[in-house]
């Protein structure tokens, strides 16, 4: 069975690149009262989730450096300081490559790339007389998700030390940012992040299959759960926190009441095809048979995934976090397609990990010949 585990593993390997054009940036500007001006660095800044930070701490009127290793092209604003190096470590490379970070030190800190705690320890270390240091970690430190509406309180794995666990690491991870910042250091949680830019083509299918019309295969009860943060709300509230320079560790995912699988499904069709007709296949034997036990934002509740698209953002609300419409998220999403499948190299077909159009149809006339 393909797990959360895996989907985290693989949603970060992705890569990819992402244009963010400057009408898009100053739609993005988070809505508040402009705070005074600070240095930003973002380790990260390519990829998914960074062009959206490097782009809304702009409209904020921050000034920002980058640290990447450069190996993946983004159209950022121009201004932008790009540091290169490498916060891999392993035996040869036992301190990773952060000299273009040494001597340095900045307002704020976002940290949107690391997986290690080892990484974490270095650059939090190296830049501990920066203002704040915000973590970018992820539910998957709850997993396996055996309780409901876990919030901020509910206990974590850090161990073994060595674990290659992702949830594990982002834990650990977690614990050196709160060590070396104290109330400076912000953690932040994110559930499945999803928009324009998304490089794991989970939460894309969906747009592009509804955009496609006709029949289309939905695995699952309509009554499963669901949840998803929209990377401009998680960006959004990101930066308000550390304008606000609020310490501490927040869930984002969202919405902000409960989702059920039935009215994402609802809320597509409504919005990109009303004249396409989902199938339910609504038999989980049958679905754990055709392999389909997940397809992001729906997995089945069973095992270490019972309560996994359950999570607690209260805390996040309460401090501010918003979402916008899931129309919006869906329908910007869709015409974000056309750029994703650019970024594919020749040949390559975008990967959806539990669905093919020749799977589906095979999987539907089956589902049909049953009844
Ligand atoms: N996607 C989700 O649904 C999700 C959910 C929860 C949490 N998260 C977390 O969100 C964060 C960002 O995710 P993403 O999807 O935006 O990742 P991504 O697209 O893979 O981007 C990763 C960024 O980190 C840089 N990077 C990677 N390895 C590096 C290294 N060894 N040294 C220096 N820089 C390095 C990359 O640039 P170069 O390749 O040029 O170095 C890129 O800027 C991650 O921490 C992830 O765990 C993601």
């Amino acid at each position: 069975m393909f797990t959360r585990r895996d989907f985290l593993k693989t949603g970060t390997a992705a890569t990819g690149a992402l244009v963010v054009g400057s009408r898009a940036v100053l739609a993005e500007s988070t809505g508040q009262p402009r705070p005074a001006p600070m240095r930003v660095l973002v380790l990260g800044g390519t990829g998914f989730i960074g062009p959206h930070i490097v782009n809304q701490l702009v409209a904020r009127g921050h000034s920002v450096s980058i640290f990447t290793r450069g190996r993946r092209d983004a159209s950022l604003p121009a201004g932008i300081e790009r540091l290169v190096g490498d916060r891999m470590i392993n035996d040869t490379i036992p301190q990773g490559n952060l000299r273009a970070l040494e001597g340095r030190k900045w307002d704020a800190v976002f940290d949107d790339s690391a997986t290690d705690p080892r990484w974490v320890r270095q650059s939090a270390t190296l830049l501990k007389d920066s203002g704040t240091y915000l973590f970018v970690s992820s539910t998957g430190v709850f997993l396996p998700y055996l309780t409901p509406q876990n919030d901020e309180t509910a206990p974590v794995i850090t161990e073994p030390a060595n674990s290659p666990d992702y949830g594990v690491r982002k834990a650990q991870s977690e614990q050196v940012v709160r060590q070396v910042f104290g109330d400076r250091g912000i953690v932040v949680r994110p559930g499945y992040i999803v928009g324009p830019g998304d490089n794991t083509d989970r939460f894309s299918y969906w747009p592009q299959r509804f955009a496609r019309g006709g029949e289309i295969l939905v695995p699952g009860l309509p009554e499963h759960p669901s949840q998803f943060v929209d990377v401009r709300d998680l960006v959004a509230f990101m930066i308000k926190i550390v304008e606000e320079k609020r310490g501490g560790t927040f869930n984002v995912t969202g919405p902000a009441q409960r989702l059920s699988w039935g009215d994402f499904i609802r809320e597509a069709r409504a919005t990109l095809k009303p004249d396409s007709t989902p199938v339910w296949v609504t038999d989980l034997a049958f679905l754990r048979e055709q392999k389909m036990t997940y397809a992001i934002p729906w997995m089945i509740p069973e095992g270490e995934n019972m309560h996994h698209l359950q999570i607690n953002n209260r805390k996040a609300i309460a401090a501010g976090l918003t979402f916008r419409p899931m129309a919006e998220t869906l329908r910007d999403t869709l015409a974000d397609w056309p750029k994703r499948l650019a970024m594919l190299p020749a040949g390559q077909q975008p990967n959806f990990r539990w669905i093919t159009p020749e799977r589906e149809r095979e999987v539907l006339a089956l589902w049909k010949a049953r009844r």
